[in-house]
C-alpha cells in the first residue's frame, strides 16, 4: 500500500486541521517545585472534536487543565484559540474565551437549588447568550441568566430539578448538574475531568451519549479513567505518563501503542 505523503496527501490533510483548529497549545510545561507535572505538552482541539486525555494517577491530567484555566503558574508554553495567540488566561478571563471546565468530583453547594448552582456558572454581568437570544428571550439580566440556566439544565436532561436542593440529589445526577454550571457560558471549549468517575454502568451510558451529544455545539478535552468512554466518545487521544505526551492519534493507533500499553500495565512485553 502507499503512504499517505507518496498520495499527496499530508498537505491536504495539514489545511483541514488548520481550518478547524480551535485551540492549540505547544509546549506547556508546569512544575511544583523540584517536580514537573507536565514537560512540553503539545496538544491541539479541532472544531466539534472530543479529544481524551488519558493517563495513569498522577500523570498530569488535571494540572493540564488547571493551567489552562489559570489555576496553577505555567513556567512555559503558549496557547492559540481561534488562531490568535493568547497569554495563559486568569480564571476570572475564561468565560471571554470561551472556555469552561468541570472539577475532578463534583463542587455543587449542597444548600443551594440546582438552578442557582447552574447560574453560578455564568458571569451576571454577561451579555445575554447567543441561544438564549435566538430563542427571543429577554428581561433583566437575572431573568436573562435563568433562562440560559434552565437551558444548561435542559441539556442534561434535569430542567425538572431545577428548583431542588443540590444536596438532597443521587451523585449521578450531582455529576449532570455539575456539567450544566459549565455549559451556561455557553463555552467554544469544554473541559470535563472525569464526568463519569464513581458512576454505575448506566449512569456512565448516560453520560456517554451527554458528551456525544455536547459535541455537536462545543469541543471537549475529555479527561476519564472509563476507557469504555473514552473510545466511544473521543475522535483523538493524547496519553500522559509522568507529565509527557508518550502517544497521541486517534483511538485504534494510540490503544495499540506499545508505550500506552506498558505505561498503563506498567510491562514491556
Ligand atoms: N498544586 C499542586 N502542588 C503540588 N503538586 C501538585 C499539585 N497539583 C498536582 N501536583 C502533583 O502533580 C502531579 C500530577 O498531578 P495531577 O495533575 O493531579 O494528575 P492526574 O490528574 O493525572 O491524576 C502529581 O504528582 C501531583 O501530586
Ligand atoms: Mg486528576
Amino acid at each position: 500500500m502507499r503512504s499517505l505523503p507518496e498520495l499527496g496527501l499530508v498537505c491536504l490533510e495539514s489545511t483541514h486541521m488548520s481550518e478547524h483548529n480551535l485551540l492549540s497549545i505547544k509546549s506547556l510545561s508546569v512544575s511544583f517545585g523540584g517536580l514537573k507535572a507536565l514537560t512540553k505538552v503539545d496538544l491541539d482541539l479541532n472544531k466539534n472534536e472530543v479529544v481524551g486525555l488519558i493517563g495513569p494517577n498522577g500523570a498530569g491530567k488535571t494540572t493540564f487543565f488547571n493551567a489552562l484555566s489559570g489555576l496553577v503558574d505555567v513556567s512555559s508554553g503558549t496557547l492559540e484559540i481561534n488562531g490568535k495567540s493568547h497569554k495563559w488566561p486568569k480564571p476570572y478571563e475564561l468565560i471571554d474565551l470561551g472556555i469552561a471546565r468541570t472539577l475532578q468530583g463534583v463542587g455543587l453547594f449542597p444548600e443551594l437549588t440546582v438552578l442557582e448552582n447552574v447560574m453560578i456558572g455564568a458571569n451576571k454581568t454577561a451579555k445575554s447568550g447567543l441561544i438564549a437570544s435566538a430563542l427571543g428571550f429577554s428581561g433583566s439580566d437575572e431573568l436573562r441568566l435563568k433562562q440560559r440556566s434552565m437551558i444548561a439544565l435542559e441539556r442534561v436532561y434535569a430542567a425538572s430539578l431545577a428548583d431542588e436542593k443540590a444536596g438532597s440529589l443521587p451523585y449521578p445526577v450531582t455529576k449532570r448538574i455539575a456539567i450544566a454550571r459549565a455549559l451556561v457560558s455557553e463555552p467554544k471549549i469544554l473541559l470535563l475531568d472525569e464526568p463519569a468517575g464513581g458512576l454505575g454502568a448506566q449512569d456512565i451510558e448516560w453520560m456517554n451519549s451527554l458528551i456525544q451529544n455536547l459535541a455537536s455545539q462545543c469541543s471537549v478535552i475529555l479527561v476519564e479513567h472509563h476507557m469504555d468512554v473514552v473510545m466511544s466518545v473521543c475522535n483523538r487521544l493524547y496519553v500522559l505518563n509522568f507529565g509527557e505526551v508518550i502517544a497521541s492519534g486517534d483511538v485504534e493507533t494510540v490503544r495499540r501503542d506499545p508505550a500506552v500499553v506498558e505505561a498503563y500495565l506498567g510491562v514491556s512485553h
